[in-house]
């Protein structure tokens, strides 16, 4: 097998059409064409991860991890009570609803079939989200107490994302030339607050026609997520959408707007959006790292000099939050 097919009228050594079983997807090509980049995956075991980290966050936003220390048992655990809850019937997850209007922001909610502004796609997926640590801001009523195992699955991934975000901060401060503690301590030291949420996108009927979410940059400091293994993850650099793909056991980390705003525009807030599948389920397990409500964020003063005047207005975290859900300009 040659892996072409012949035209009955042309010389034998014409080569007409490649068979489907060796045509490329449009993806391999892009990948062996103009070498285009790949989303850095960064082994948290080198000894140059930081200066690795430091590059992606300035010219990605974006980047994946390895051997970045959470043990597998606790993301299969965290993914477990993930999709037992999404097999509850309706009415169970219905329990936990969000309703923004009546001040509940916490809880499960449903995007299924909304508009995305400025083309004719709709949004396809549902959720649950609710802050984990610090002990303050946790309200467990509106944890599931279904499945079994819920709590302590969500507990234990957070000491896990406490650590990790620890030292993701303490390299990106290196990076920006500050010290290690100077980012962590502009995001609130032990007040930092940690989200977990659950994306949940079943197939797709007309998946041509669906985002699971619209393109956005996260507002938090930085995001931590764990995919499954259907793809679906673009982020956008240089013009064009570029694919993340699936590295079994990796995290993938999310420059978001804070950390963009506090290095005053060195790190990149990665612009990203999801699609969906016509015949699976992709389901996401983000963690966003933000700052109290109450702190006031803006770009560090050591990174305000003569030659880069300040980009970002300082302002407390609650007021940039409130801007930019309800769309107002910052
Ligand atoms: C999100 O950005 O909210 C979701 C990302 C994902 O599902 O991978
Ligand atoms: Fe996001």
């Amino acid at each position: 097998m040659t892996g072409v097919a012949q035209s009955a009228q042309a010389p034998a050594s014409s080569l007409v059409a490649l068979l489907p079983e060796f045509a490329r997807s449009e993806h391999d090509n892009n990948q062996t064409g103009a070498a285009h980049p790949e989303i850095p995956v960064i082994d948290m075991a080198s000894c140059c991860c930081g200066a690795r980290m430091a590059e992606a966050a300035r010219e990605w936003g974006i980047f994946q991890l390895v051997n970045h220390g959470v043990p597998a048992s606790a993301v299969s655990e965290l993914q477990r009570v993930g999709r037992e809850f999404f097999a509850l019937p309706q009415a169970e997850k219905q329990r936990f609803a969000m309703d923004p209007a009546s001040g509940k922001t916490e809880g499960y909610g449903c995007t299924m079939q909304r508009d995305i502004p400025g083309g004719n796609k709709k949004t396809w997926g549902n959720f649950l989200f609710h802050n984990v640590a610090p002990p303050s801001a946790v309200n467990h009523a509106v944890w599931p107490e279904n499945p079994e195992g819920y709590r302590e699955a969500n507990e234990a991934y957070c000491g896990h994302m406490r650590r990790l975000t620890r030292t993701l901060f303490e390299r990106l401060s290196a990076g920006l030339g500050l010290e290690e503690g100077a980012m962590a301590e502009s995001f609130g030291g032990d007040e930092v607050v940690f989200l977990h949420k659950i994306n949940f996108y079943p197939p797709c009927p007309q998946p041509e026609l669906a985002l699971g979410v619209a393109p956005h940059t996260d507002l938090s400091a930085l995001t931590v997520l764990v995919p499954n293994e259907v793809p679906g993850l673009q982020v956008s650099r240089d013009g064009r959408w570029h694919d993340v793909e699936y590295v079994p056991g990796a995290l993938i980390v999310h420059i978001g707007d804070q950390i963009e705003i506090l290095s005053n525009g060195t790190y990149k807030a990665v612009l990203h959006q999801t699609t969906v599948s016509k015949e699976k389920t992709r389901m996401s397990w983000p963690v966003f790292v933000e700052p109290p409500m109450e702190l006031v964020v803006g770009p560090h003063p050591r990174l305000i000099t003569g030659e880069c005047p300040d980009k970002y207005k300082a302002k407390k975290f609650m007021d940039y939050k409130y801007c930019k859900i309800n769309k107002l300009p910052q």
